[in-house]
C-alpha cells in the first residue's frame, strides 16, 4: 500500500512517523531451508535459530521495544515426536547458551502461551530467565511457546468466568496472556505463508501485516530492515479517517 496523503480530520498514524513498538514474527519456513539442500529438517531449526540471534540482536537498532517470536503453536505437537523433542532441545539449548548476553544487552525474556504442557525442566529455565531479566529495559523478548490464540482467548474466558466478571474489551485484554504488553505493529510471517496460524488473532486486530518470501533461516538484518521500511510506507487509520 503506498502511503496516502494525510486527510483533514482525525490525524491518520502513518505506520512510520517512527519504528514500530512491537514486532511479532511468524518465523517459517526452517524444513524448506533444510529441504532445499537436502538436510534434515533439525539443520533447518538450527539454522532457524541464529536467525533468532540476528534479529533479537538487531531489533533495538531498529528502535523496537518488544520482540514476539512465535516459537512453537499449540498445534506444533502434531508433528513427530524426534521433531518436537528437537525443537525443545534447541530452545533449552539457546536459552541457556544466551542468558548471560541476553542480561548483559539488557533484554527482558518474557513468554506466552500454555506453559502446562511444556517440560518442567523447559518450564523452570524460562522462569529463571524471566525472574533474571525482569528489571532490564531495553528490548522486551516476548517467546510465544505452546502458544495459540483459540487457546489463550479459552484460557482467558475461563478466568473471567471464574472471576464473575463482565466480559467487556478491557476485561477480557486484561485475561490474555499478553496484559501488559502493547499490540503488535507489525506482524511478519517468512516463507510465503500468509496466515496467522493462530497467532496472536485477537491483538493482531490493527497490525500492519507483511509476508515475506524468505525462508525464516535466511531472515538478515537487511530483510528487517526492509521490513520497517515497508511498514514506514503503511497508513494506520484505526477505523477514522
Ligand atoms: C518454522 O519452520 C518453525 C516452527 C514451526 C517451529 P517450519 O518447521 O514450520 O518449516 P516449514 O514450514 O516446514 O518449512
Ligand atoms: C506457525 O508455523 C508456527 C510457528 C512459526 C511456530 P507452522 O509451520 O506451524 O504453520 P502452518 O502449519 O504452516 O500453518
Ligand atoms: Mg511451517
Amino acid at each position: 500500500m503506498t502511503a496516502q496523503p494525510a486527510r483533514t480530520g482525525a490525524p491518520a498514524v502513518a505506520g512510520g512517523g517512527g519504528a514500530p513498538r512491537h514486532v511479532a514474527i511468524i518465523m517459517d519456513g526452517n524444513g524448506r531451508w533444510a529441504k532445499k539442500r537436502f538436510l534434515p529438517r533439525i539443520a533447518g531449526h538450527r539454522a532457524g535459530v541464529e536467525a533468532v540471534r540476528r534479529t533479537v540482536e538487531t531489533a533495538p537498532d531498529l528502535g523496537i521495544e518488544v520482540l514476539t517470536l512465535y516459537a512453537f503453536s499449540s498445534e506444533n505437537w502434531k508433528r513427530p515426536a524426534d521433531e518436537v523433542n528437537d525443537l525443545m532441545g534447541l530452545l533449552k539449548r539457546y536459552l541457556q547458551s544466551e542468558i548471560d548476553e541476553l542480561d548483559r544487552n539488557g533484554v527482558r525474556i518474557r513468554y506466552i502461551g500454555d506453559p502446562e504442557r511444556l517440560s518442567a525442566d523447559v518450564r523452570l529455565l524460562l522462569d529463571t530467565s524471566v525472574a533474571r531479566t525482569a528489571g532490564n529495559g531495553k528490548l522486551t523478548l516476548v517467546l510465544a511457546l505452546n502458544y495459540g490464540s483459540q487457546d489463550e482467548i479459552a484460557r482467558a474466558v475461563r478466568r473471567l468466568v471464574a472471576d464473575g466478571v463482565e466480559p467487556t474489551i478491557e476485561a477480557i485484554e486484561a485475561r490474555l496472556d499478553t496484559a501488559d504488553l502493547p499490540p503488535p505493529d507489525l506482524i511478519i510471517r517468512t516463507s510465503g505463508e500468509q496466515r496467522l496460524s493462530n497467532f496472536l488473532m485477537w491483538q493482531a486486530a490493527y497490525a500492519e501485516l507483511i509476508f515475506t518470501d524468505d525462508l525464516w533461516p535466511d531472515f538478515d538484518r537487511a530483510a528487517f530492515e526492509r521490513a520497517i521500511a515497508e511498514y514506514g510506507r503503511r497508513e494506520r487509520r484505526f477505523g477514522g479517517l
